[in-house]
């Protein structure tokens, strides 16, 4: 059968020679004891390109999330964020789970909410009836709003009310470098909005593990506590920082193939019987398309799958969700539609 065409997740990526030999030769130390270099290094650039004091680096995405909201609320306070977040929808109810706050949640298109939603669920003044409010997060680029790409002064418009009200800012960036790379505006300019920025080396970039939360060495020094809690401390960590350094080095630009593969796979998806899809919504790697199949989304992915090509269904509606990546090539774009065309007259 010729080769499947994994259009899941820009996390199915496997880690290139290149990458393995820059693991392979990685220098390592115990990282719980803050001695490797690597993991060191990794965590010093990212500060950096964020324009942050520090970053400390987890295994996943999650958990960066995690401690940095943690390092705001703790029992009986309240995350702000929009209804799709990764935060409240995908990280097994962690904010209840492990910090004992609640979320309140916003509605915004494609996963984009303004300053004034903010405004309309902040409470006023002591109460004893009100959680404390504490965290406000924004996700750049959202996941669930179909890569979308927040528009730098709003997420400016956003961190000033939060600021007024006293409530600290994260930025879910697990897909930072994709809004990066799509919009023109640079690392730093997103790093200045928010104290916490979470970043993923696992997802477009193309390693095998590995995030990094930026802020200041005060806010790190409590959240390497929240990571250790958690059971994140690992030891010798650099060979999956030296991915990490080599995805950067190598990942960041070609992202822009990535998006201009989503754009065109939405263009040539929209012309199957029953798809539907605006192109000029792709904005970056990931794309929805809604279809009206016989026997429904769940049929169809299971359809094409024996054609040899993978995608998710998402939600409960008859939308499916396909991803780009560093592992599907132009080429693939146009084969991966005739799969999909022979899977529909499967049905
Ligand atoms: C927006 C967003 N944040 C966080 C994560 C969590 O990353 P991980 O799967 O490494 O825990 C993901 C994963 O897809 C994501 O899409």
């Amino acid at each position: 059968m010729a080769e499947i065409i994994d259009l899941r997740s820009d996390t199915v990526t496997k880690p290139g020679p290149g990458m393995r030999k820059a693991m392979h030769d990685a220098e390592v130390g115990d990282d719980v004891f803050g001695d490797d270099p690597t993991i060191n290094r990794l965590q010093e650039r990212v500060a950096a390109l964020l324009g942050k004091e520090a970053a400390i680096w987890t295994p996943t995405g999650t958990m960066a999330n995690q401690i940095a909201l943690g390092s705001f609320a703790g029992q009986g306070d309240e995350v702000i964020c929009d209804r799709g977040a990764h935060v409240v929808n995908y990280e097994g109810g962690a904010i209840s789970a492990l910090w004992g706050a609640q979320s309140v949640v916003l509605d915004g298109p494609r996963g984009i909410f303004g300053p004034q939603d903010v405004t309309q669920v902040l409470r006023r003044g002591e109460n004893d009836h009100f959680p404390r409010q504490k965290v406000v997060a924004m996700e750049n680029t959202h996941n669930r709003g179909g890569g979308s790409v927040w528009p730098l002064q709003r997420m400016r418009a956003v961190e000033e009310v939060a600021r007024g009200a006293g409530l600290g800012v994260h930025l879910d960036g697990a897909r930072l470098w994709n809004a990066h790379v799509a919009s023109g505006v640079k690392l730093t300019e997103y790093g200045a909005v928010a104290d916490t920025v979470s970043v993923c080396l696992s997802k477009g970039l193309g390693a095998p593990a590995g995030s990094l939360v930026a802020s200041t060495k005060e806010r790190v020094t409590k959240m390497r506590r929240l990571r250790k809690r958690l059971g994140g401390g690992l030891r010798q960590a650099g060979v999956l920082a030296a991915a990490g350094m080599y995805a950067l080095d190598h990942h960041i630009e070609r992202l822009a193939e990535d998006h201009r593969n989503a754009r065109k796979l939405a263009e040539l998806l929209r012309e199957l019987p029953g798809f539907s899809c605006d192109p000029r919504e792709v904005e970056t790697n990931l794309l929805f398309v809604d279809v009206e199949v016989k026997g429904g989304s769940r049929a169809l992915v299971a359809a094409a799958k024996a054609q040899g090509v993978l995608f998710n269904a998402e939600g409960s509606g008859e939308r499916i969700r396909l991803v780009t990546h560093l592992d599907v090539p132009a080429a693939s774009i146009p084969e991966a539609v005739s799969r999909i065309r022979r899977a529909v007259a499967s049905l």
